[in-house]
């Protein structure tokens, strides 16, 4: 499974990316806000430092504005993914970008009919938002699983994109389900990578070892030669 950061911030995203387990990146409108940076100079910047997809989302409403602006997104850089939310207008967009060999992300996907359309319309990625599912009562992760079995039922190549995830058993349940991807907040990505056995397995490693240097150290001569001068006077060699 991709891992992606669902940021728009430079310090994060350079982190996780020093991790080596970093293959792209997921932004929105709130996210880039958060930033208060040029929104294409932020993107160009996230660009210069993960070398994978990176969504980039559109806030035009209507099919003709929507393409206007994924056009201008996708000059960005050849690693742009046009973020498209999955409304009638958008997934006119979708065709149109799509057959242009522009990758689309359709986002805000809540239902697996909504997945079903969004891959008829030629979307590249599906975000189905299983935290805010979750949030109202409903199963974030059947949606996901449902999604799977349509698109394993036709073939389509549309990649889903489990996103909205909010703690480490989404990772794992987006994991288990096949998801091709799951784009998460840092704070997650710190959680996933910890364990307190592990931190307490490296304790006791790391004390043990210096335990056994200490030892070490009291069975070899001293390194001042006083060991050898006592021998010397013991054989009588003077
Ligand atoms: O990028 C879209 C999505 O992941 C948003 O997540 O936590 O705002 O529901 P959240």
């Amino acid at each position: 499974m991709k891992i992606f950061l669902d940021t728009a911030n430079l310090s994060e995203i350079r982190e996780a990316a020093s991790w080596g387990v970093l293959d792209g990146i997921t932004t929105n409108p709130s996210l880039v806000s958060k930033e208060g940076r040029d929104f294409k100079e932020l993107i160009r910047e996230i660009c210069s430092i993960v070398d994978g997809p990176v969504s980039a989302e559109v806030v035009a409403v209507t099919k003709n504005e929507i393409v206007e602006e994924g056009l201008e997104l996708a000059k960005i850089h050849r690693n742009i993914v046009v973020k498209v939310p999955l409304i009638v207008e958008g997934l006119k967009a979708v065709k149109v970008l799509s057959a242009k060999g522009i990758k689309v992300n359709v986002t805000l996907c809540f239902s697996a009919n909504q997945a079903l359309l969004a891959a008829k319309a030629g979307a590249a990625y599906i975000s189905p938002f299983i935290g805010r599912l979750d949030d109202i009562s409903h199963d974030g992760m059947a949606v996901v699983g449902d999604i799977k079995t349509i698109y394993q039922n036709y073939g389509y190549s549309t990649q889903i994109l489990t996103a909205s995830i909010r703690n480490p058993l989404h990772v794992l349940e987006a994991a288990k389900m096949g998801s091709h991807v799951a784009t998460m907040p840092f704070k997650v990505l710190e959680q996933i990578v910890k364990h307190p056995l592990t931190d307490m397995g490296l304790k006791r490693f790391l004390s043990d070892w210096d335990k056994f240097l200490k030892e070490k150290e009291s069975f070899l001569p001293p390194k001042d030669g006083s060991a050898l001068r006592l021998a010397e006077k013991a054989h009588g060699v003077s």
